[in-house]
Parts: C-alpha cells; structure tokens; sequence
C-alpha cells in the first residue's frame, strides 16, 4: 500500500516518523510539500520521496493524508485533477474540515477524519479516527492508542487530546514554575516534576492519592483546598470546552 502525505510541518514530519518507526518501508511513502528545502531534509531524514509535486504525490498513492490546514488545502485542491482521488482513501488530519466538505474537496475517494497527538511521531500518539477500511486502521493502530468514534467523537478528541498534550505540558511546566520559586534549580525542578507526575499516573485512582497525601488540617490540604477555592478544575474543564467549542 503506497502512503501520500501533503504537507511536511510539525504534524507531517511526526507522521513519517511514526510510519517509519512502525515498520513502513519508507519507499512505500511519497510526500508533498511546499518548501524544497523541507523536502529535502524529509528525504535525508525518513528516506521517503518528498517533492513539490502534488498531483505525483496523489496519483501514487492508495492512501492520501492531508496535513496542512484547511484553509491551504482549499487552495491545493484547485491543483488537483478530476478523478485522482478515484478508489482512493484520504485521512484528513485537518481540524474544522467536515467529513461533507472533504467530499467535495476530494471527490471519489473514501473518506477518513482523524485527531492525532504529535507523538505519533514515536509510535505513542492518541488519535481519534471515524470509520476507515481495514488496511488504514491497522496503520493508524501502529500510531498508539488509537480508537474509532464518530466526528464529533473526533472533534472532542481533538481538544481532549490533541489539544491535551498541549494543556498537560502546560500544567507540567506550572509545576516546575513553582519549583524555581522555591529556589530549586532548574534540573531539580524538571527531575521532581516528572516524578511526581509519573508515580501518580503509575499509581492511579487519583482521588486517592489525594486523600492519602493531604491529611487532615495538613499542609496538602490546605494547597488542594486554595486550588478549589481558585477554580482549577474548572479552569481546566473550561480550557478543554473552549478548545472544542472553537473546533466545533
Ligand atoms: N500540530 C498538532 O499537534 C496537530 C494535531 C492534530 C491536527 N493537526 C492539524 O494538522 C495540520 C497541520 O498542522 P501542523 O502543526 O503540522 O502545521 P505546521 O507545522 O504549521 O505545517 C504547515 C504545513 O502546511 C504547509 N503550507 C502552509 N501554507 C501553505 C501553502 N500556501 N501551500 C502549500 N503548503 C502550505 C507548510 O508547508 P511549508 O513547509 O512550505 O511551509 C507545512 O507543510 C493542521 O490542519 C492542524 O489542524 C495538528
């Protein structure tokens, strides 16, 4: 099965790595993308045909991934032939572009939106994907944790998860923030934050841990107790609605 990317960025290049790592021979994988100089890197790096064709890069494939926005997109399909995507699968990565509109965009192909985080890149990424043939579930199922929903199922999955990295890095570095306010130095800061973070995952049951650590009338207590009272849970749901909100 030949696999075509359009488009090299942050998510493209986490894709290709992903394939790769996953036991895709890079001969079966052939990218579009905009900048020479990208491509160029992209065939030193992954060993995949990357050029500045785009109809090539269709033409070639069984399996079509669109990784640009979808405003660029809009733009690229002008460029793309009546029937190229005949028979053909496309997996959307582009937020906001609806399952109708791709239709339109890719006319003849079979239709698959999906939400992955950027660490596909090492075969650990969360993605989202609504229903898809055999073959493209198996590739995105080599990804990570992958699971089909519905596209609204994808859209949510977008601000929980795709969003989420971005939004658990954030609270992480919060953590660490804290830490240098204390006086600790950098390493030591980045060194607690992460094991704080991974016991807890590892142990589970949140809840729990939280009561096992803040004793009563203690000093966790009394830092839980200021965050309830400052609203960060809500400030988190709320982070996590809005991203939604503005992909929906
Ligand atoms: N990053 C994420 O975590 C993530 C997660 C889920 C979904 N997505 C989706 O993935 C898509 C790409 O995101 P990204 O983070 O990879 O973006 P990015 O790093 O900014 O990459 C943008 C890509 O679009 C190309 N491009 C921009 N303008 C163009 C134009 N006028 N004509 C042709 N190509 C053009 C760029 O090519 P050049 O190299 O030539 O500039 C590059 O390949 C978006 O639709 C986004 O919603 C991203």
């Amino acid at each position: 099965m030949k696999i075509g990317i359009i488009g090299l960025g942050n998510l493209g290049r986490s894709l290709c790595s992903g394939l790769v790592r996953s036991g895709v021979s890079p001969e079966d994988i052939i990218a579009y993308n905009r900048t020479a100089s990208v491509c160029e890197s992209a065939r030193e790096r992954f060993g995949i045909d990357a050029s500045g064709d785009l109809c090539r890069t269709v033409a070639s494939s069984d399996v079509v991934f669109l990784v640009v926005k979808g405003y660029v997109y809009e733009e690229l399909a002008e460029r793309i032939p009546a029937g190229a995507y005949d028979g053909k699968t496309v997996v959307s990565f582009m937020a906001g572009v609806a399952p109708e509109r791709l239709e339109v965009l890719c006319p003849g192909a079979e239709i698959v939106v999906a939400m992955p985080t950027v660490s596909i890149a090492d075969c650990t990424g969360i993605i989202a994907y609504t229903r898809a043939p055999a073959p493209v579930s198996e590739l995105l199922q080599d990804l990570g944790y992958s699971f089909e929903t519905s596209y609204d199922g994808v859209v949510k999955a977008a601000a929980y998860a795709a969003c989420g990295l971005g939004f658990a890095a954030y609270l992480l570095g919060a953590y660490e923030d804290a830490g240098r306010s204390l006086g600790f130095s950098a390493d030591d800061c980045a060194k607690i934050t992460d094991m704080l973070f991974s016991t807890a995952l590892k142990r589970g049951d949140f809840g729990k841990i939280v009561s096992e650590v803040a004793t009563k009338g203690g000093a966790t207590e009394r830092g839980v107790l200021h965050m309830d009272e400052t609203g960060v849970p809500q400030a988190v749901s709320d982070a996590v609605r809005l991203a939604y909100e503005k992909m929906s």
